[in-house]
């Protein structure tokens, strides 16, 4: 990811999501988690779908996070089957829909049949012309230290050597990050790529959060003044 900042402010090119509150929207109705995650990914669904229109470039989603491992195995499994599941029916749809997928994150230590589809689909959507980047076993401080140790290999750590060698070195410059269901943390999701980023923090649930949301957010960020420590 450059350091430069999109030179057209009012127009997000790059959108994060941390999709969170799937577990809370379950429990309000009396449903397990899993129930919550499943209509997560519609709402993902949804999203994906509505993005040729939005002017984005890139679209980020945090699905899973390296500290994520530490729930149930239950949970764990959920999450990982519908990944499966997620990646098998809608593949077809992200081709038609021009979606270039790409995965951050250390996914490769992911299971191996999830490593296998991941590099199908990956070679299946290279041709995209708009990224829907996922996070998978995402961890910002992992991912900065590990850039940062390719940096000192070849003997240059610097600002520009380490988001050389970030996982977003292709991506645009981060614009806007959107954190659902009312937590105002980061939880180590995209540390550097935030420097400058404009924040959105709102209460709606993820699997509440539709397409209307996403543009509202855009219109949002459109009349916000960026600055980026000048005047
Ligand atoms: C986000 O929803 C999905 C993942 C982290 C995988 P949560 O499962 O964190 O939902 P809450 O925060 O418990 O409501
Ligand atoms: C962040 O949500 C991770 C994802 C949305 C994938 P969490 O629910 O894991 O974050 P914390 O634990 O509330 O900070
Ligand atoms: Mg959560």
């Amino acid at each position: 990811m450059g350091d430069t900042p999109s030179q057209d402010a009012a127009r997000a090119r790059h959108v994060a999501i941390i999709m969170d509150g799937n577990g809370r929207w379950a429990k309000k109705r009396g449903l397990p988690r899993s129930v919550g995650h499943q209509r997560g990914v519609e709402a993902v669904r949804k999203l994906v779908r509505s993005l040729d229109g939005s002017g984005l470039d890139c679209l980020t989603l945090y699905a899973f996070s390296s500290e994520n491992w530490k729930r149930s195995e239950d949970e764990v499994d959920d999450l990982m089957n519908l990944m499966r599941k997620f990646i098998k029916s809608d593949l077809q749809q992200f081709i038609d829909n021009k979606v270039r997928l790409k995965i951050i994150g250390d996914w490769q230590s992911l299971a191996p049949d999830i490593v296998e589809m991941l590099e199908d689909a990956l070679e299946k959507t290279s041709q995209g012309s708009h990224t829907v980047a996922v996070a998978l076993n995402y961890g910002s401080q992992q991912e900065i230290a590990r850039a940062a140790a390719k940096a000192a290999a070849i003997g240059d750590v610097n600002e520009a050597s380490i988001a050389a060698n970030l996982d977003t070195n292709d991506l645009p410059p981060l614009d806007l990050l959107i954190r659902t269901s009312g937590e105002i943390r980061l939880s180590n999701f995209l540390l550097w790529q935030s420097a400058y980023a404009e924040m959105l923090f709102v209460d709606t649930l993820w699997p509440d959060f539709t397409p209307e949301m996403l543009e509202t957010a855009l219109d949002d960020f459109a009349r916000r003044e960026r600055r980026f420590g000048g005047r």
